[in-house]
């Protein structure tokens, strides 16, 4: 019975969201789920009766079930391709609008080197329309992006010129913290978006950044997103997706430009 409940739980994490957790994770679905039962106080078969019944738990579920793992700078040859090839020609056309779309923003670290990228590349905006959305399935891990507070251990890899210009040192608590400067901020939205859901945002973006989020979705899902992501993408727009997450074997429209790089034509 618990075997079957714990299946249940892990079919509906993949009809909901796509998240393909495979047999070897049944472990981990466990212990992740085994604090919010302790909490309702009630076994695993009457919590998954009642994630059937109750969106607002499934949801919960599900975000108990995300993994969130990220870091400032991460895969950073997108950051410097954003950089050196991306922003430059964007401005050299004379355009003065910018949109870019961070679709598994986590805890905040990739959209915010994102903003830092943009102010590094682009300095004050002055005269410009920039805007990047970063989104994430997890509610708990927009919370912390929203908050925009890490320790120095999180930064501690950060080239000292960067760290000086995304983050400043402030006191939370009595303890010492590192907060995104509001230079940064101000350029972002986040908002909670379910990528197998409807997207409420009609693009273009100039930039998608859909990294580390494919590897837990099986290959016609992931197909269905890089098609609707291309979708997105303006004319010579450009993916970023996952290192680790090569879109080889995928019928899509976008052309290889680099290293899980990819443009639309
Ligand atoms: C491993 S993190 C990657 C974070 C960041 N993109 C990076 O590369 O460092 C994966 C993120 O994808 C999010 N995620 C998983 N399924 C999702 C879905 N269906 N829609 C939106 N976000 C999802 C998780 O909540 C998690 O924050």
């Amino acid at each position: 019975m618990v075997t079957d409940a714990l299946d249940d739980l892990m079919h509906l994490a993949k009809r909901v969201a796509g998240i393909d957790l495979a047999e070897g994770k049944r472990s981990m679905v466990g212990s992740r789920l085994a604090k919010r039962l302790r909490v309702l106080g009630i076994g695993i078969a009457d919590y998954a009766r009642r994630c059937h019944q109750d969106p607002a738990e499934l949801a919960h579920m599900v975000d108990l079930l995300t993994t969130n793992h990220t870091s400032w700078m991460r895969e950073p040859a997108h950051f410097a391709d954003l950089e050196q090839r991306v922003l430059p020609a964007i401005a050299k056309a004379g355009r003065r609008r910018l949109r870019i779309w961070c679709a598994a923003a986590a805890t905040g670290e990739e959209p915010y080197t994102i903003a830092m990228t943009v102010r590094r590349a682009l300095g004050e905006l002055a005269g410009w329309d920039a805007a990047i959305l970063a989104t994430d399935i997890s509610r708990r891990a927009l919370a912390k992006a929203r908050a925009g507070l890490y320790d120095a251990a999180r930064v501690a890899d950060l080239d000292p010129g960067d760290r000086a210009l995304a983050l400043e040192e402030v006191e939370v608590d009595g303890e010492r913290r590192l907060r995104v400067r509001s230079a940064l901020r101000s350029l972002l939205a986040f908002a909670q978006l379910n990528l197998m859901g409807e997207w409420p945002m009609q693009g273009p973006f100039d930039v998608i950044f859909c990294r580390n989020v494919m590897i837990y979705f099986d290959t016609p899902t992931k197909e269905r997103l890089v098609n609707r992501l291309a979708g997105l993408l303006a004319p010579g727009g450009t993916l970023y997706v996952g290192h680790a997450e090569s879109l080889n074997g995928l019928t899509h429209p976008l052309r290889t430009l680099g290293t899980a790089t990819y443009a639309a034509t």
